[in-house]
Parts: structure tokens; C-alpha cells; sequence
């Protein structure tokens, strides 16, 4: 199984990883035979996972060579990661928590090496943990299909209505007899906007060549390799346009300062009243309570959303009266080969950043 996971792994990071191809070939020769060498007294080094559910395949890497100390609770208890990081060489940070200087004091000085256990990293203090020299690595690309076919299952459901659809039942309004009634929008030959045009938002463009879709817009800072704009027959234009034009726009960027509540009521307003909105990045890149607005007055079609604020979101918020709204609770990326594959990556991270090598997947 294991063994398995390898191979697919290797031609993923090989296929993917355009500028660490060459680090992944490397790393997937040497971390078989890794040996982490032992520090100065000669003892193993000491490794905190902070995450009692970070799957077995992860852990196993690590406990070759390694003492490896986990969390007991979930959901995590940050009292307890504080108080187990105390003189571990590296933190296997398998949860959401803040990584910051507090918990970076709280490990200590001889703190070698970490990484996370997801792609989006908004919730460390990435400044911090550079300033004290301190490797990061965190896991993308592994999770890009699994997060890309959650992001289509929103579109087709946002898109056609499923939501709505079970309410209807539910409720004892189904409508026989129309020719009219829940008619929903076309994916075939629509325009699709990404907001964030990276590994996941390509996955996604991917899996929509196969309905049929006229063309992608984009809006980056920086525009992707020709080959790649060819591939998915891709433009990239300015925020604006590709609101204006987008007949589904996708959600697909990482959460900043800069994106932090950039779609808004301003936005909203400037897409297409046909428009139908999916999230499956952050759910800070939204302001939430401009979305209700314009879900509530049909200012856009629909919306699915995978992300949102806050998580959990409580049963009583008035985004769940929203029939146009298809809600998943962070569902992206949530299947067990996925996640068995982050738990690999992060741990030959951590491994690799113990050893002084660079980390396969390296966050800065
Ligand atoms: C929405 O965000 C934009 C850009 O950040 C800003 O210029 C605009 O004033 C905002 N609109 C509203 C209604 O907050």
C-alpha cells in the first residue's frame, strides 16, 4: 500500500512539480534510504505531531528514525501542543492552529525543522518562522484532484439547483406539470473566471474541458506559461472583466491581505445576474454578509461554497436559509488517499528539513 502511494506520488511530483521536479526526484531516491542523523549527544531527534488523526502512513516515516510524540485531543487543545513542543527538533503541525511566535517560543531554540498538513497556509505566521531561519514546508499539489472535484460538484449542484431541488421535496413542492420550473444554468459553452490561477484552479479548468465550456478567464498577479493558457484555452484579464464576463466564477486563490473580503458587494454587483459563485479556497476572501445580500435578492444566480467563516459555522446562520446556496462543512479535501498522501509529504518535509536538505515541498 505504501509502496503504492510511493509510485503515484513520484509521478505527481515529477509531473506537477514544475521547478521542485528535480528536488522530488532527488528526495524520492534519497528518503527511502534517509537515514536522519542523530543529534550531537547521539539521541534520536524528537518530533511533534500535533494532530492525533494525521494518518498512519505519515507517522510510520517518521518513527523509522525518529521518537515521535503526538496530541491526544481533538479537536486540538492548544494548551497541550504548547506544552508537548517543549524541546522538540520539529513540528508535524497536523490541524488549523496558529503557528506563531508563541508557538514557536513555546518549542524552542533548537526547533529544526516543520511543516504543515495543507496547501493554504493563512493560519501561520510565515514572516516568523523565515525570520528565525526555520524550515517550512507544507503540502500542495496532492490534493489538487480531490479539491478540484469538490469544486465541480458545487458548480453542477449551485449550477442546477440540487439544493433547492431536495427543499422542494422536502416540503411537499414539487410542481408537476410545468415546462418551466427549476430550470437552472448551462455549463456547456459558459465562461469560466478564475479568481487564482494555480495548481487547483488548473485541475478544475481540466475537469471543465470535459463539459464542454467556451473558454477560462483569469485574474493573477501573474500570467501562467502560454502552454498552459493554450491548454485550457485561457485568458488572463483584470479583476473586473472577469467578473463581468464569468458565467461561473471560481474561488481558487490564497487568503492575504490583498484578497481578504475582496469579493464584496462592489463585486457582486458586477457580476452577471446569471452568475453562480464557487468557493473552495478561503472563506475570508469573501465578505459573507454581501454574499447573503445578493443570494437573498438574486443579485447572482447561486453559490457553492466549501469554505466560510466561521468553521465551524453554526447550525443557526442565515447563509443555511439560503435556497441558492449549496454549503459544504471544508469537505475539499477530505478523501483517505488524499489525506494519507499530505501526511507523506509532510513528513518527508519534516525529515528532509531535519536532515538540512531542502523540503520537498517547501512553503518560503
Ligand atoms: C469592495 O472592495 C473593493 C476593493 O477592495 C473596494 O474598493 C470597495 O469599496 C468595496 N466595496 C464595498 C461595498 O465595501
Amino acid at each position: 500500500m505504501l509502496i503504492k502511494h510511493f509510485s503515484i506520488l513520484q509521478i505527481s511530483l515529477l509531473t506537477l512539480l514544475n521547478v521542485n521536479a528535480i528536488t522530488a526526484t532527488t528526495a524520492d531516491t534519497t528518503i527511502s534510504k534517509t537515514k536522519v542523523k542523530m543529534s550531537d549527544e547521539n539521541k534520536k531527534f524528537k518530533i511533534l505531531v500535533t494532530h492525533p488523526e494525521v494518518p498512519q502512513e505519515g507517522i510510520d516515516l517518521l518513527t523509522r528514525d525518529c521518537e515521535v510524540i503526538i496530541c491526544q485531543n481533538v479537536p486540538t487543545v492548544r494548551a497541550e501542543i504548547l506544552e508537548k513542543s517543549k524541546g522538540v527538533d520539529a513540528l508535524l503541525w497536523g490541524g488549523h492552529d496558529a503557528l506563531n511566535a508563541e508557538a514557536l517560543d513555546a518549542a524552542g531554540p533548537q526547533l529544526k525543522a516543520i511543516s504543515t498538513m495543507s496547501a493554504g497556509i493563512d493560519y501561520v505566521d510565515v514572516a516568523e518562522v523565515k525570520r528565525r531561519k526555520i524550515p517550512l514546508g507544507h503540502t500542495p499539489i496532492v490534493l489538487n484532484n480531490a479539491v478540484a472535484d469538490t469544486a465541480v460538484g458545487l458548480l453542477l449542484a449551485a449550477a442546477r439547483r440540487f439544493h433547492e431541488g431536495r427543499l422542494k421535496i422536502e416540503t411537499d413542492k414539487w410542481e408537476g406539470g410545468h415546462l418551466n420550473w427549476m430550470l437552472g444554468q448551462d455549463v456547456r459553452d459558459s465562461v469560466v473566471g478564475f479568481f487564482g490561477f494555480g495548481g487547483i484552479a488548473q485541475t478544475i479548468a481540466k475537469r471543465l474541458s470535459g463539459f464542454d465550456i467556451d473558454s477560462v478567464l483569469y485574474t493573477t498577479r501573474r500570467r501562467v506559461s502560454e502552454d498552459i493558457e493554450k491548454e485550457y484555452n485561457a485568458k488572463k484579464v483584470d479583476f473586473d472583466t472577469m467578473l463581468s464576463q464569468s458565467d461561473f466564477v471560481i474561488i481558487a486563490s490564497p487568503l492575504t491581505k490583498e484578497t481578504a473580503g475582496i469579493f464584496n458587494a462592489t463585486a457582486f454587483g458586477k457580476m452577471k445576474k446569471t452568475a453562480v459563485l464557487v468557493n473552495i479556497a478561503r472563506g475570508g476572501v469573501v465578505n459573507q454578509q454581501d454574499l447573503y445580500e445578493a443570494l437573498k435578492t438574486n443579485q447572482i444566480f447561486a453559490a457553492g461554497l466549501d469554505v466560510m467563516t466561521p468553521e465551524p459555522l453554526p447550525a443557526n446562520d442565515p447563509l443555511l436559509s439560503l435556497p441558492n446556496l449549496v454549503l459544504l462543512p471544508h469537505l475539499g479535501s477530505a478523501t483517505q488517499r488524499t489525506r494519507a498522501d499530505m501526511a507523506v509529504i509532510a513528513a518527508h518535509n519534516v525529515l528532509r528539513g531535519l536532515a538540512g536538505e531542502p523540503m520537498l515541498s517547501p512553503a518560503y
